[in-house]
């Protein structure tokens, strides 16, 4: 980091899902297919589904909360909100506009979304530690939130299988002490194989113009092709980071990956030569939560006792997914923000 950077403490991380489980074998009753298929495809058991009402505002609020508890910020001393989502139920106004409301802050502090589906929480902390490190904002809240099972095709068992719903969130702040919690960072995309992921819009032309194509407004997945080239492209992109952070692979004591398939995840656990106590995992019960499942997973790890906190205590962060887009940071993990 250069010298008259302000550096960036991490200072609450929370998390929120939905009640609502739906088992493997709950989806045979939706089509052909059955647990032992899945399970061993995916490591995914089970997932949790908004119901009702229920939906990316109302998890990632919840998150938020949590978060900034732990955090010891008040939502009035925030500077901005960031939401992550690839889901929100409205385009407009933004998932971080309406948690903004719902925090109660009258302020007018800066609200955005931004669609980097699940490498969203890596995006979202590039974005604030961007903003803390010039000095242009102090208190940053980062929402990750998903409600992907809202837009699949329920009846394409390839796709839908794999997703569930939550929220996961991040208050980021400025290091007192002089101890930036961000080791290392790095995000990227190449949207040449956008085609891998997709969710079209639903609308039409002017009527006095050419009508458009019809959308169905699903999400799309290659599945085969996603997972071809996130385990060709995440292992040596994970020791780069390392490197970039100048560590070993050895000095960092946890990986915590985004949950979209056990096996991709293993690839990665190999290459850095993991045991599995050092690899967070939780997609037998969530699925893949997109953009949430990263600080879901690191936030139910500390409260389950899987992840432990000290003074010193380092993990990968890393995510991918739509776009397509990934990115993974070293960070240091505090005790006390979970
Ligand atoms: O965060 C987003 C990032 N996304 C990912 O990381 C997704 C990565 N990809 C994957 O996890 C895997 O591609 C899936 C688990 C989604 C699918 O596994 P696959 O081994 O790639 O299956 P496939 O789609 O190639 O299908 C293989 C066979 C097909 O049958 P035939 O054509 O070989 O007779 C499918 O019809 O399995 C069939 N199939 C199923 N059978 C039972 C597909 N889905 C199912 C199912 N149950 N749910």
């Amino acid at each position: 980091m250069a010298e008259n950077m302000i550096p960036l403490r991490i200072a609450g991380v929370g998390y929120s899902l939905p009640e609502t489980v739906v088992t493997n074998d709950d989806l045979t009753k939706l089509y052909e297919t059955s647990d032992e298929w899945i399970y061993t495809r995916t490591g995914i058991k089970e997932r949790r589904v908004c119901s009702g009402s229920e939906d990316a505002i109302e998890l990632g609020f919840k998150a938020a909360q949590n978060a900034l508890e732990k955090s010891g910020i008040k939502p009035e001393e925030l500077d901005l909100i960031i939401a992550a989502s690839s889901a929100p139920p409205q385009l407009y106004p933004a998932i971080a506009c309406h948690i903004q409301a719902r925090l109660g802050i009258e302020t007018d502090i800066p609200a955005f979304d931004i669609t980097a589906a699940c490498s969203g929480l890596i995006y979202g902390l590039q974005v604030a530690k961007g903003f803390i490190n010039s000095g242009i904002y102090k208190n940053i809240l980062i929402v990750a939130t998903d409600n992907n099972t809202r837009y699949l095709d329920w009846s394409d068992r390839g796709t839908s299988i794999l997703f569930g719903d939550g929220a996961g969130a991040m208050v980021v702040t400025v290091a007192e002490d002089g101890v930036d919690d961000v080791l290392a960072i790095d995000i990227k995309a190449k949207g040449a194989i956008g085609e891998y992921i997709y969710k079209d819009n639903v609308g039409q032309n002017c009527p006095l113009a050419e009508p458009c194509p019809e959308h169905d407004g699903f999400i799309h997945m290659n599945g085969k092709e996603v997972y071809k080239f996130v385990v060709k492209i995440l292992p040596p992109y994970i020791e780069e980071i390392i490197e970039q952070a100048g560590l070993k692979a050895e000095d960092i004591e946890y990986l915590i990956p985004h949950q979209a398939n056990l096996r991709i995840i293993q690839a990665v656990q190999e290459r850095l030569q993991y045991s599995d106590e050092k690899v967070i995992t939780n997609i037998k019960y969530y699925g893949n939560t997109s953009a949430a499942s990263v600080p879901i997973a690191l936030a139910e790890g500390v409260e389950k006792g899987t992840v432990k906190l000290g003074k010193d205590t380092k993990a990968i962060l890393c995510g991918f997914g739509a776009g397509m887009t990934w990115g993974a940071a070293i960070v240091r993990l505090r005790e006390g923000i979970c």
